[in-house]
């Protein structure tokens, strides 16, 4: 019975008193340490692990625009860039309709739908958790509309995300946006973002402006940020860059994607950027090279 010799024997033993526990600290994005493994296991299909970032290719404009420029037919424009992503954020329809269930990339779900450009923005309410469950979704994006007029109503709406997320693993990524009245710029970014994350957001994306450095380092939750209108090719990716050097942890672009000319070679330059440490400049270059293959 040597083995239960080794059981009732305490010398020798090492139960490492006075060592603390090892903790699963050190998760690779800032924020997330004390949440869920299920949460951090979603966190970590959206996010590339080697770089702590993300190339997250928006295409849910339509849900408030309609079939806006290059999104008119998302089999055609979108299904392409597909694999050139970490991420897609989506609604269910285009989920359902058009993207390949085989495709396998994170999903950051649309969760939040209200009122289009047609009218006042923001008046939203959320989908139900078991269909982001069902589309296996790894976040929920909600929107979030500081000064706004249905401010009350996009924070509780992250609220009740979050909770859901909370209870089924699932990240909330929190999506700003400022009212009308309020100036684009760090202190109304930085203070949405914090407003997402404090409220229970695992992730933020918001708008790259001067000082944004402040927006990041007030967040305690990584930050991505939205291209936002169309600018030139070299332009976007010094807004890629910019942002990743103030710490940004990826990009969560659309229309500078897929309204490019060139929209495979864009979004390979777009993570050359992100991940490979690329200039504007090197990404210029390598857009052009690949666009006239
Ligand atoms: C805005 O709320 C939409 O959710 C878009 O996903 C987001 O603005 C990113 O797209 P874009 O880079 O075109 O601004």
């Amino acid at each position: 019975m040597a083995d239960l010799d080794g059981i009732l024997e305490n010398k020798d033993k090492d139960y490492g008193i006075g060592v603390p526990v090892q903790r699963d600290g050190g998760f690779f994005l800032k924020g997330l340490d004390n949440c869920d493994w299920g949460l951090k296991d979603r966190m970590s299909r959206i996010f590339n692990v080697k770089t702590g970032r993300t190339v997250m290719l928006a295409f849910d404009h339509g849900y408030i625009m309609g079939p806006t420029s290059g999104l008119e037919r998302l089999d055609l424009n979108i299904v392409p860039l597909i694999e050139y992503a970490d991420s897609l954020m989506c609604t269910r329809g285009s989920l359902r309709s058009v993207v390949p269930s085989t495709s396998n990339k994170a999903i950051c779900l649309r969760y939040s739908a209200g009122t289009s450009i047609l009218t006042e923005l923001n008046d939203e309410c959320i989908i139900d958790p078991n269909d982001a469950i069902r589309l296996n979704a790894s976040a929920m994006a909600v929107m979030v509309s500081i000064g706004g007029k249905y401010e009350a109503k996009t924070i509780e709406n992250l609220v009740r995300t979050a909770d859901a997320g909370y209870k089924y693993g699932i990240p909330t990524m929190g999506v700003t946006a400022v009212g009308k009245e309020l100036a684009r710029d760090s202190r109304y970014f930085a203070t949405a973002s914090r407003i997402c994350a404090e409220n229970g957001a695992n992730i933020v994306k918001t708008y790259y402006c001067e000082g944004f450095e402040k927006v990041v380092n007030s967040c305690p939750v990584p930050i991505v940020i939205a291209g936002g209108k169309k600018l030139e090719e070299f332009d976007a990716l010094d807004l890629c860059y910019k942002a990743i050097n103030d710490g940004a942890s990826g990009v969560d672009m659309g229309r500078n994607v897929f309204q490019s000319e060139a929209p495979i070679a864009m979004i390979q330059a777009v993570r050359a950027v992100v991940h490979e440490g690329y200039t504007p400049k090197m990404g210029f270059e390598l857009f052009e090279e690949l666009r006239n293959k």
